[in-house]
C-alpha cells in the first residue's frame, strides 16, 4: 500500500462535535446537581490497549465526565477487551456479568464494551445477547467514534453495535488523559500484517498503518517537554513501520531522529519481529544518547519445525545471528522474550530444542505462555493439539529452567549502583518503594513520596529471579 492512512480531518471535527455537546450536558448536569458525572475505564491487554484507553479517558474527560476508580461511582463504564488468550476474553466477560447489578441499581447508567476481543462478531453476538443491559459495543477500528456512540444511545434510546470499519485509519488529535506524568506510550503505528498462525491481533487490529514521523516527534517533543522520563514506542512490528504508507524513513530513522530530541529521558520499544530485526536498528540503539540498553524479541519457540509452523518467517540460526550481533554492539543489554508452549504438534523433543534456546540465549527474563487456541486462526484448526496437562507441566518446567538463569542474571548486578526511575509505594510489596532500572527490571528500596517520578541511584544489595533489592544513595 502506498497511501496515508489518515482519518479524515472533518470526522475528527465530528467527533469533536460530539464532544462539545456532551460537555455542555454534563457541565449542566455538575451546575443543577453539584455533582460531575464520573467515567470508569477498566483495561485489559497489552500496552496498546493502554494507551487506546488512555484516548477514552482523554475523551470522557473532554466530555465533561470525572474520571474515578471505583466502578459503583461510575455514570460511564467502559471495558476496553484483550482477545489474545482464551483467560483474557473470560475475566473480561465475567466481569461485564457483575455489572449487571451495577445497572440495575442505577438505569440510567451507560455501559461500553470495546476493544480486540468484541472486534471478533461472535462476541459482539455474545454481549448482544447475553449481556442485554451493555449500550454500546465498539472495535478497535471506531475507537474515535465513542462520543457520537454516546450520543447515539442517549437520543434513540437504543443499543449500538457499531460496525467494523472497512479500513482502519490512523487518528490523530484525539485527546489523551495519561495515567502517569513521567512514563508514557505514543503508538507509532497500529495493527499487524504478520498472520502468525496462532494469533488473533492481525484480525482484531487490521493491517499495519504507521504515524507520520512529524507527529511522533512531536508529541515525543511535548512529553519531554512536560517532565516525562521514560517513553515507550508502540507497535507490534515496530520494525516494519513506515513501510505500510511508503515513507521514505524506516524505524530506526525514527528512533535516531527522536534521540536528538534533548532532554534527560529513556526512549524504549515494543515489539520487535526477530525477522526484522536490522542491524541498522541495533546500530542506532548503540550509538544513541536516550535508547534504554533493553531488547524484547520474542522468540516464541526454539524448534524451527515450530517456528515454521507459526509462520514466523526465522529460524534459530538468524535469532541467535541478531542478538550475538546485539550483544557484541549493546554489551550490557537487557534482553527478554516471548515463548509459547504447547503449540500444535509440539513433540518433547521441540520442547526440548526450546529448553536448549533458553540454556543458549540466556534472557535476562522471560513472558511464557500456554498455547491457547483462537478461532478464526490455522493454529485453532490444526490436528495435533497438544493435551491440557502436558502443557501445564511443560509450562512448570520452563518456568524452573528461566528462574534459574533469571536469578544467575541478576546475582552480579549485586553492589552495582544503577539509576533507576522511581514509581513510588510498591503495589506489591507497600513496605518497599519501587522502580524500574534502564533494563527493565524492578528495583525494591526505602524511598520518599518525592522520589516518585524521580531518578534514584540505587545500590544493589539482593537480587532474586524477578527483582533487585537494595537502597538509594543520598545523592
Ligand atoms: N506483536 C508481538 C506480540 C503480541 S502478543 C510479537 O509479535 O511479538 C504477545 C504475546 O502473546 C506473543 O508474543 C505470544 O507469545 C503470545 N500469544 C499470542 N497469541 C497467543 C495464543 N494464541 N496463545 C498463547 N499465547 C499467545
Ligand atoms: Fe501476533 Fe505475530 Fe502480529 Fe505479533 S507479529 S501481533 S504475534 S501476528
Ligand atoms: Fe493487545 Fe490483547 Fe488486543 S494483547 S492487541 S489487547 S488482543
Amino acid at each position: 500500500m502506498n497511501e496515508k492512512n489518515i482519518l479524515p480531518q472533518e470526522e475528527v471535527d465530528a467527533q469533536q462535535a460530539y464532544i462539545a455537546r456532551l460537555c455542555a450536558e454534563n457541565d449542566a448536569y455538575a451546575a443543577e446537581t453539584g455533582a460531575r458525572r464520573q467515567a470508569f475505564v477498566l483495561t485489559f491487554g497489552c500496552q496498546q490497549n493502554e494507551a487506546d484507553s488512555e484516548k477514552l479517558t482523554g475523551m470522557a474527560q473532554a466530555m465533561g465526565y470525572a474520571l474515578t476508580r471505583i466502578p459503583e461511582d461510575a455514570d460511564l463504564i467502559m471495558v476496553n477487551t484483550c482477545a489474545i488468550r482464551e483467560h483474557a476474553e473470560q475475566k473480561a466477560l465475567s466481569i461485564i456479568g457483575q455489572y449487571k447489578h451495577l445497572k440495575a441499581k442505577k438505569p440510567e447508567l451507560l455501559i461500553g464494551v470495546c476493544g480486540c476481543m468484541v472486534t471478533q462478531e461472535h462476541r459482539k453476538d455474545d454481549i448482544k445477547h447475553r449481556y442485554p443491559y451493555v449500550d454500546f459495543v465498539f472495535g478497535t477500528s471506531s475507537l474515535h467514534r465513542l462520543p457520537q456512540l454516546i450520543c447515539q444511545k442517549l437520543d434513540k434510546g437504543k443499543r449500538v453495535f457499531c460496525p467494523e470499519e472497512s479500513a482502519y485509519q490512523v487518528a490523530e488529535g484525539l485527546p489523551i488523559h495519561r495515567e502517569s506524568s513521567y512514563r508514557a506510550w505514543v503508538s507509532i503505528m497500529y495493527g499487524c500484517n504478520n498472520f502468525c498462525s496462532y494469533c488473533i491481533v492481525p484480525y482484531v487490529r487490521g493491517r499495519e498503518r504507521s504515524r507520520e514521523m512529524e507527529e511522533i516527534v512531536k508529541e515525543v517533543e511535548g512529553l519531554v517537554a512536560n517532565g516525562y522520563r521514560d517513553i515507550t514506542l508502540l507497535g507490534q512490528n515496530v520494525n516494519s513501520y513506515g513501510k505500510d504508507s511508503g515513507y521514505p524513513y524506516d524505524f530506526a530513522d525514527l528512533l535516531e531522529r527522536l534521540d536528538m530530541i534533548e532532554g534527560d529521558f529513556l526512549l524504549r520499544f515494543m515489539t520487535s519481529h526477530p525477522k526484522d530485526a536490522s542491524r541498522k536498528l541495533i546500530d542506532v540503539m548503540a550509538a544513541s544518547k536516550h535508547i534504554a540498553h533493553q531488547f524484547h524479541l520474542p522468540m516464541q519457540s526454539g524448534s524451527d519445525k515450530i517456528l515454521r509452523v507459526m509462520n514466523r518467517h526465522y529460524d534459530t540460526a538468524k535469532y541467535d545471528a541478531t542478538v550475538a550481533y546485539m550483544r557484541e554492539k549493546i554489551p550490557d543489554v537487557t534482553l527478554t522474550s516471548d515463548i509459547i508452549v504447547g503449540f500444535p504438534g509440539e513433540t518433547e523433543e521441540d520442547f526440548a530444542d526450546t529448553l536448549a534456546m533458553l540454556e543458549k540465549v540466556r534472557f535476562d527474563m522471560l513472558y511464557s505462555f500456554i498455547y491457547s487456541p483462537r478461532k478464526g486462526t490455522p493454529a485453532a484448526e490444526m490436528e495435533d493439539q497438544v493435551p491440557p496437562a502436558v502443557k501445564s507441566a511443560r509450562f512448570e518446567r520452563l518456568l524452573a529452567v528461566q528462574n534459574a538463569i533469571s536469578l544467575e542474571k541478576n546475582q552480579p548486578l549485586v553492589g552495582k549502583t544503577l539509576r533507576v526511575l522511581c514509581d513510588g509505594v510498591s503495589k506489591t510489596n507497600p513496605a518497599l518503594y519501587s522502580g524500574r532500572t534502564e533494563g527493565n527490571k524492578i528495583a525494591f528500596f526505602e524511598g520518599f513520596p518525592a522520589d516518585t517520578g524521580t531518578y534514584v541511584d540505587f545500590q544493589v544489595d539482593r537480587a532474586d529471579a524477578f527483582a533487585l533489592y537494595g537502597q538509594k544513595q543520598s545523592q
